[in-house]
């Protein structure tokens, strides 16, 4: 989504701001913009609809030395991608960039038309910035103008502000929307996610919700509302440039791709232990009675990691058969009316920590008076921070839109936590040991899969390019990887594509099949294999152009069989589904999409 940067100190602005834009691009955005402003109060202001690119070529057309400014990119949300609506806004001496959504936005905008208030974009951002120009004439500092607006607004916002007469300040604040400030000798860094910190310092705060902070040269003093001072605690950014960075692959979605074996011996290190098959996560605090007593879980969150809860529902339940898990989609749950069995706890999934949907339920569940464990990627973020405990996935920066390596390493989280839950219980000790050996080997049979069949998988690929629909089947938990699988092809390559368990075929998908369709279907050589067996069959009557993804050495009746070595049995649905992921990155390529950053979408959704 919108991405804010802003910089106070001694070096030239403009190339910080463009390089810290330049590093949010993989959020999505659709407009970027930057402000400047000179030692005698000169502001510059520079927008351009699409890329940084389009902005750079703007800026670089008359170039300034100044040494403060803010930045932004916009995903649009209140009025279509323009230069008009782009941010930063500016009203008065005011100059403002916001992400988040200003929700009584109308209320204030028509009493501000009675002060001849007039505004030139479609935005709530405009009005915000038009609220603080109209308070600045109130009060005597921007500190104070900026915590009146934001006691009189409705909604959620990250805000950087400055003031033209001032060219020594910046005004920063948060509420749902994340800010994190980067101390330097001299120099301040403002940034809405830590990538476009990075390999300037490592010293950062983290804005809490409700506090508005004045960023100087010489350091940071941070308020709430009121305008009371609040402590700061100041901590190290863990992610270093390496992270950031393509490292020799064409795209950022390959690369993580590839780093899977890597990123899941991150996420089991040390919580495994394969000598007594036991598993612990440090960060869950709960005792072993109180793990005993679970007999409910929700798992919560939105898209690919929504995906990953219903995987390990598979998972969880086969562990701790006394167990059951409710997988919710966190924008229907928020809305929903329901009852909290006893003996519940609640897993937040969520690779950034900052989606406004699994956030907002989070709040729910902990009004509650739910236990709320977080299973987050990204370290310092917001659900990380609200949670009572839970695991740390260890994946790196995700930089690709799309979700591949936190995909895998949640559904693996999730699996120790089910195997500490079924061992607290005295669960079948055959069945947790099997686990736990699977996760050993998880790591070696994903660096085989990616080396041995990568060139045929992508040969393979190429052939199903020119087709426009797809349709995704799998039973048992491979149901779960058919829905990540369609999600990943519709989200990079633009197929539209749906995923079904496969015993619902007959309830209606099999009417689509026709020669515009090709179909993938995950067979896996179980107690299953039959009637998976079955479907394809019945499908290839109808004329379809299958794939099998399959680990039989068995006949397989489809177009092209695509088949995965594996001593694995559990988690052989995570080996097919990194096949697919791989399949829609081909796929992607051959019809030239912009894999990583594809259209209309963004990679952390911080609004509703
Ligand atoms: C799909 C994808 C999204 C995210 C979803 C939740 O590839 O990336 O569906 O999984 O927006 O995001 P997080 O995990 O950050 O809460």
């Amino acid at each position: 989504m919108c991405g804010i940067v802003g910089y106070l100190g001694e070096k030239p602005a403009q190339p910080i701001l463009i390089a810290g834009l330049k590093r949010l691009e993989y959020r999505g955005y659709d407009s970027a913009g930057i402000v400047s402003l000179s030692p005698r109060s000169k502001a510059t202001l520079v927008r351009a609809k699409g890329k940084v690119s389009e902005l750079v070529a703007k800026v670089s057309e008359a170039p300034k030395t100044d040494v403060i400014g803010i930045g932004h990119t916009r995903w649009a949300t209140h009025g279509e991608p323009s230069k008009r609506n782009a941010h930063p806004h500016n009203v008065g001496d005011i100059y403002l960039v916001h992400n988040g959504i200003i929700e009584n936005y109308q209320d204030l905008k028509a009493m501000l038309s009675r002060y001849d208030y007039e505004m030139k974009s479609d935005t709530d951002t405009e009005v915000l910035t038009a609220l603080i120009d109209y308070l600045s004439h109130k009060h005597e500092t921007l500190l104070e103008a900026v915590s009146g607006a934001l006691n009189m607004v409705v909604g959620a916002y990250g805000i950087a502000v400055i003031d033209r007469k001032n060219p020594d300040e910046i005004i920063v604040a948060r509420k749902g929307s994340p800010l994190i400030l980067g101390l330097g000798k001299g120099e301040v860094f403002i940034a809405s996610d830590a990538s476009a910190i990075v390999g300037y310092t490592d010293q950062v705060i983290y804005l809490r919700d409700g506090e508005v902070a004045q960023c100087m040269r010489d350091g940071v003093e941070l308020y709430d509302l009121e305008q009371n001072v609040v402590s700061q605690t100041v901590e190290t950014l863990e992610i270093d440039l390496q992270a950031i960075q393509k490292q020799g692959h064409k795209h950022f979605l390959e690369k993580e791709i590839y780093e899977q074996p890597e990123t899941v011996r991150a996420t089991l290190g040390g919580r495994i232990d394969t000598e007594k098959h036991t598993a612990k996560l440090g960060g869950l605090n709960m005792t072993d009675a109180e793990l005993r007593a679970v007999k409910h879980i929700f798992v919560v969150g939105c898209g690919t990691a929504s995906y990953a809860g219903l995987l390990a529902k598979y998972y969880i339940e086969q562990l701790a058969p006394d167990v059951m898990v409710s997988v919710e989609v966190a924008s229907e749950l928020r809305y929903r009316s329901f009852t909290v069995p006893e003996n519940s706890v609640a897993l937040f999934v969520s690779q950034s920590g900052e989606t406004a949907d699994t956030l907002a339920c989070l709040t729910e569940m902990k009004r509650r008076g739910v236990r709320c464990l977080g299973v987050v990627n990204a370290v310092g973020s917001t659900i990380a921070r609200e949670v009572d405990g839970g695991v740390y996935l260890h994946v790196g920066a995700e930089i690709s839109v799309a979700s591949t390596k936190a995909f895998t390493s949640q559904v693996v989280a999730m699996v120790i936590f089910g195997i500490m839950l079924a061992d607290s219980k005295g669960a079948d000790k055959r069945v947790i040991s099997e686990f736990v050996d699977e996760l050993d080997s998880l790591p070696s049979q994903i660096e085989a899969l990616l080396a041995e069949q990568a060139g045929e998988i992508a040969g393979i690929a190429k052939k199903y390019a020119k087709y426009e629909h797809a349709l995704y089947i799998g039973r048992d938990a491979l149901f779960p990887v058919a829905l990540e699988g369609a999600l990943k092809m519709k989200e990079i390559s633009y197929i539209h594509a749906e995923g079904y368990p496969s015993g619902e075929l007959k309830h209606g998908p099999i009417a689509l099949i026709d020669d515009r369709f090709f179909e993938v279907c995950y067979i896996q050589d179980n107690w299953l294999y039959e009637k998976s067996q079955s479907n394809l069959i019945e499908m290839n009557a109808r004329g379809a152009h299958a794939i099998a993804i399959t680990d039989t050495t068995k006949k397989v009746p489809a177009e092209n069989v695509i088949r995965v070595k594996t001593k694995l049995s559990y988690l052989t649905p995570l080996l097919f589904n990194i096949v697919t992921q791989l399949l829609a990155y081909n796929i992607a390529i051959a019809r030239k999409t912009d894999v990583d950053q594809p259209r209309n979408l963004a990679k952390s959704v911080t609004v509703e």
